[in-house]
């Protein structure tokens, strides 16, 4: 620290808040402001840090100048998006999501932060961990879906894997947990929107994902773009200064999003830009990207008394911190000088690896999957067939999208002995299904589905279903007779009904990265299971949104001999898929689930007792009755029928795989603590009630599936 308070006294006004500005240094642009050449802003001591500037010589050469130029010689450090791997691309995260596996999880990551940091990335602008339950939202792509355990766990290994055992490590960069918080509950959906949740939907949901991202120690945090309940995120007081640097006991740095502050102005909390600094520094954020609020309104903030130059020098002392622990005083470049991101075949295969599991086998009608070994004509059509660009989805950081492997490209290369014919179109084109002609295939593989730009930021969709040109193309597919295999390209789920009801067989391939068609081939061909489960309810109809596994009971649940009870008159209140769906080719099936342990269960068959401080022991017993090996996935939820405050219907406490060979019998074990079973009460303090839980144990959140088992906790 005593490097860090010298400069400290030396610095000018203008020095320190050049420390908090960050501006976008060229291409990729990823906000509506672009900025100019930002080099004698560098020499200046004006800007303490870019995004947007990659390489090692280009990166490098920008550090040289802060270095060498700048009057006290401040490392700049350099952010990035590396939202879903950096050079070479993996799935987007709601298909990583679908492996439901901490450990893939962070392997991505620490390759992707491997790759950027030998770009000469210090920081990158992830994890996103925004939790989503709508998919007109385009942005619920670039997150783990509907469920906050799953979005914790996602942040906790995300964080672990781009941050590794240290920050100063070259092989290492810092993550930036995003967006803080509840962006992904616009209002209908739409992209940066206000946000209007209740307290307790805010700490039950989209709190935690941040707790776990801080607890594994995450550097940084970027406050979201919307409002909640009208204060906007850059300068929600009670949020980011009294939860996450109070409760939370958050030490690391706040980076705005891209223009945020300013755009304070917009949501009009702001008169003008000193006023606007002013709100976002009080608030706790640290760094201003790409807004010129700092720079210009917190002088004339102080000057106004808005601000005191304490505030200023705390935001500073964060950020040089956060420069001092990744090593950048000592070594400004020793991330360019590393020995690199290891070998590019290890990194192809964890993409083709990451990419394979990603996938869901929604439908397979008839046991079409696996292809049949011999078989001996592919017609593959659609407008996603070979649309290599479209692949890697809407974050390609800085990966090549002239490289990724086409569907077409995977079963070719899958099936050297099949005649594989296409009738792909661009995928912006029009297709006449009278051009087609299938009747000589053996299986038609239709490949529907969202170009990359249909999601990811500012791609919300009124109606997220599959375009119509593409209706009509699967419709003349669908009346030819032949078997169909539907492949479904997107950063959400499609709405789709009459495709569900229609085709016997359909994937969620999602947006997989560079390996797209490989892994696609892998899982068509039963090379691999088909192992990827929902991470996401998916809705039939626009209508049912929001929907997802967590809602509370109601005082009139559905109930189709009762009108005057909680449903639709036009349509099913149940999902298309609920949360968790997957198919396997395997036939795991849950044989028998123990809760408690069995020797202190009571005779007479009344509930397991167990006290708080007592731990709860599950026990899952499967066995592949099929004829294939595979993997299963085994949830479990947690159901409070009676307490305080309504309970939801489902909370998802646990989850965990299991693979089997034909005819082999496997256990899974999990175990609760006595905090699984706290909750808010009805002043919003966390507490635990003794009563009756029922431990619900399944392969997806399907209620009627689940098998159920009532324990008591007593005082
Ligand atoms: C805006 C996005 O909301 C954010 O996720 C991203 O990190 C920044 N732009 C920088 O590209």
């Amino acid at each position: 620290m005593a490097r860090i308070d010298a400069l400290m006294s030396d610095m000018t006004l203008t020095e320190k808040i050049g420390q908090l500005v960050m501006v976008t240094a060229g291409t990729p642009v990823t906000g509506p402001v672009a900025a100019g050449d930002p080099t004698s802003g560098v020499r200046d001591g004006r800007i303490g840090s870019l995004l947007n500037l990659f390489g090692a010589g280009e990166t490098a050469a920008m550090q040289t100048i802060a270095v060498e130029e700048s009057r006290l010689g401040i490392p700049l450090f350099f952010g990035f998006d590396v939202v879903h791997g950096h050079r070479t691309v993996f799935p987007i995260p709601l298909g990583e999501a679908a492996a439901f596996d901490p450990d893939l999880w962070e392997a991505t990551a620490r390759t992707a932060a491997e790759e950027a940091a030998a770009d000469g990335i210090d920081l990158t602008f992830a994890p996103m961990i925004d939790v989503a339950r709508d998919p007109r939202w385009g942005r619920i792509a670039e997150g783990p879906g509907e469920d906050p355990l799953v979005a914790s766990r996602m942040a906790a290994a995300k964080v672990r894997g781009f941050q590794g055992a240290a920050l100063a490590d070259p092989r290492s960069v810092a993550a930036t947990a995003k967006h803080f918080a509840a962006y992904g509950a616009p209002a209908a959906g739409r992209d940066y929107a206000s946000v209007d949740i209740s307290e307790r939907t805010l700490r039950d949901v989209y709190l935690p994902p941040f707790a776990a991202a801080v607890r594994a120690g995450a550097a940084a945090i970027m406050p979201a773009f919307n409002d909640i309940a009208g204060i906007p995120m850059t300068a929600h007081l009670p949020l980011l200064r009294d939860w996450l640097r109070g409760e939370l006991g958050f030490r690391g740095v706040l980076i705005s999003d891209y223009n945020a502050i300013a755009e304070l102005l917009n949501h009009g909390v702001a008169a003008d830009l000193a006023e606007a600094a002013a709100l976002a520094l009080t608030a706790g954020v640290d760094i201003d990207m790409m807004s010129p609020a700092y720079e210009q309104g917190l002088p004339e903030a102080l000057d106004r008394g808005l601000v005191s130059l304490a505030d200023i020098d705390a935001a500073v002392r964060r950020v040089l911190v956060l420069k001092e622990r990744l090593g950048l005083f000592d070594a400004p470049t020793g991330r360019q000088q590393a020995t690199g991101a290891g070998v590019a075949s290890a990194r192809r295969e964890r993409a083709r690896e990451a990419a394979r599991r990603s996938i869901v086998l929604l439908k397979n009608d008839g046991g079409l999957l696996p292809l049949a070994a011999g078989i001996a004509r592919i017609a593959v059509v659609g407008p996603l067939a070979e649309a290599r660009a479209e692949m890697v989805g809407p974050w390609w950081g800085a990966g090549d999208r002239a490289t990724p492997v086409t569907i077409i490209e995977g079963l070719r290369a899958a099936l050297p002995h099949a005649r594989i014919e296409t009738a792909a179109t661009d995928p912006d084109a029009v297709v006449d299904p009278a051009a087609l002609d299938l009747q000589a295939a053996d299986l038609v593989v239709l490949c529907l589905g969202e170009t990359a730009a249909m999601s990811g930021e500012a791609a919300s969709r009124a109606d997220p279903g599959i375009p119509d040109d593409q209706r009509a193309l699967a419709e003349a597919v669908l009346a030819s007779g032949r078997p169909v295999v539907v492949l479904l390209s997107s950063g959400r789920p499609l709405i789709a009904p009459w495709l569900f009801e229609r085709a016997p067989c359909v994937l969620a391939t999602w947006f997989l990265g560079h390996q797209a068609g490989h892994a696609i081939a892998d899982v068509l061909t039963g090379h691999a299971d088909a192992s990827g489960r929902l991470p996401v309810t998916w809705p039939r109809a626009v209508g049912q949104i929001p929907i997802h596994a967590g809602e509370r009971p109601s005082g009139r649940p559905a109930n189709a001999d009762d009108p005057y009870t909680s449903k639709y008159l036009d349509l099913p209140v149940t999902p298309q898929f609920p949360f968790g769906h997957g198919l396997s080719f395997a036939a795991i099936d849950i044989v028998a689930v123990e809760v408690g342990h069995p020797a202190a269960g009571d005779a007479g068959g009344a509930p397991w007792i167990f006290r708080p401080g007592e731990a709860v022991d599950i026990l899952v017993r499967l066995e592949n009755r099929g004829a294939r090996g595979g993997e299963e996935t085994v949830f479990v939820f947690l159901r409070d029928p009676v307490a305080s405050v309504a309970r939801p219907l489902l909370e998802l406490k646990d989850f965990a795989r299991i693979g089997l060979a034909p005819g082999d019998r496997g256990v899974l074990r999990f175990r609760l603590g006595t905090d699984a079973f706290a909750f808010l009460g009805p002043d919003l303090a966390p507490r635990t009630e003794p009563g009756a839980f029922e431990i619900c144990i399944g392969r997806s959140a399907d209620r009627d599936a689940l098998i159920r088992t009532t324990i008591r906790l007593i005082a």
